[in-house]
């Protein structure tokens, strides 16, 4: 074994760093709204039963992988078996693709927080937002930007760079979060907020409800593309993968849920219609911001909330490809983040084009940037996935039992590995691609 290989201080600094990577736009942007959208009470019973159930276990699988071979993904599927090393690559272009598109929004929340901090709060943010986009340079610039600002990171190395960043950057993350909860639960009309989000309503429940809650989990505990695999390849010896995983799980889906809580009591009670994605984000919620009280600290830590979520959502996938380059190719890191950075940025300056200058430039009918976001989301993660569980449940049975130990709810979660995720997650690769 590789002796100078890093690992993480402590259990305590791994769960920030895993829950850090999970956490992201996907928590805040999605999850509120999708849950509201189908079915709220209803959607989230069956979202933790998805996850709980279904999801948790190519987590658990994948963290078990880094931890048994401590190497990068395409040196682990090396190592189950040579033949597999191509979807180690497969991983790699996955951890490619995802920022390109990612590291734009972060351009974005970027420049917004530089909007409200100097007090140069345009008139109509719908206006303002296209403007934003349709200018041939700025859009770039800020995704430049954001990919600098969280490749630091891995660049200072995973002790004195990841760890670190994820262990001021949560904490802090925790509490704006809280803080900002507790001011929109008590605005006028917050009730009518939380029963858009909440109210269970039965007639929603479809089999397109349950793909887009196993999609959604997927994306937001960032599963299938080898992250966790990483994250888990610095784990100490003795930890306990179950018990990670279900920790991870259960704060991913409570930040999610916490989000939810702030975003539709500050819509509702402002009498705007839900949206999501980066119309709620960059224009309705900014629009409603300006006109309420102590509107620039509020929405200069809500956007500092976004920031810090993405950043070391960016942090885990670039750390991904990083590690790749450093343990396959044995490239040292500081000169595999600035290759990684440098591909990146070659991809993300069509993406970040995609709202203007390159908005008819489409591939499948869909911009560059949207169809980044398709092609991650609806084929690459669930595809590593599956591929995950085929290994873990058929192929190489000594990553199951670390994954899951040997008590009665591992046997349980083995079964379901072996009969019934896989199933599952072709079936969402079938679907996806119809
Ligand atoms: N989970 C993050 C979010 O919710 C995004 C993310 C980070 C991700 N690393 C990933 C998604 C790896 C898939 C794979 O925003």
């Amino acid at each position: 074994m590789n002796k100078t290989r890093p690992e993480w201080t402590s259990h305590l600094s791994f769960m920030l760093a895993s829950i850090g990577g999970a956490v992201g736009l996907g928590n805040i942007w999605r999850f509120p709204y999708i849950m509201g959208k189908n079915g709220g009470a209803v959607f989230l019973v069956l979202y933790l039963i998805i996850i709980a159930f279904i999801c948790a276990i190519p987590l658990c699988l994948e963290l078990a992988m880094g931890k048994i071979y401590k190497k990068d993904p395409v040196s682990v599927y090396e190592a189950i078996s040579p033949k597999l090393k191509i979807f180690g690559f497969a991983s790699i272009l996955t951890a490619i693709l995802i920022p390109c598109f990612y590291f734009v929004v972060g351009g974005w929340i970027l420049n917004y927080i530089w909007l409200f901090l100097t007090n140069n709060i345009p008139s109509d943010f719908s206006v303002y937002f296209s403007a934003l986009n349709s200018n041939p340079y700025v859009p770039c610039l800020l995704t430049l930007l954001f990919l600098i600002v969280t490749a630091i990171f891995p660049y200072r190395g995973i002790n004195s760079g990841i760890e670190k960043a994820n262990n001021i950057m949560m904490p802090l993350f925790a509490f704006m979060l809280v803080a900002l909860a507790i001011y929109a639960v008590t605005l006028p009309n917050a009730k009518e907020g939380l029963e858009f989000m909440f109210n269970p309503n039965f007639e929603k429940f479809t089999a397109d409800m349950v793909l887009c809650a196993l999609g959604q989990a997927l994306f937001t505990l960032s599963i299938g593309m080898g992250a966790m695999m990483t994250y888990g390849s610095y784990l100490k010896p003795e930890t306990n993968i179950k018990k990670s995983a279900y920790t991870l799980i259960f704060f991913d889906t409570l930040i999610a849920i916490l989000a939810g809580v702030v975003i539709f009591p500050i819509v509702f009670s402002n009498g705007i219609e839900p949206t999501a994605g980066a119309t709620l984000v960059f224009i309705s919620l900014p629009q409603i911001f300006v006109n309420m009280p102590f509107a620039i600290p509020v929405a200069v830590i809500f956007f500092l909330l976004l920031l810090f979520a993405a950043i070391t959502s960016g942090i885990s996938l670039l750390e991904t490809s990083v590690c790749c380059l450093v343990d396959h190719y044995k490239i040292k890191r500081k000169k595999a983040v600035v290759i990684i950075s440098a591909i990146t940025a070659l991809f993300a300056v069509p993406s970040a084009l995609s709202f203007g200058l390159l908005a008819d430039f489409k591939i499948f009918d869909k911009t560059f940037f949207d169809f980044l976001d398709y092609i991650t989301s609806n084929f690459l993660l669930p595809f590593g996935t599956l591929l995950i569980c085929l290994i873990g449940g058929w192929y190489s049975r000594n990553i199951a039992k670390e994954a899951f130990g040997t008590d009665l709810f591992g046997k349980v979660l083995d079964f379901l590995l072996r009969f019934v995720v896989p199933v599952v997650f072709a079936l969402v690769i079938y679907t996806g691609l119809n």
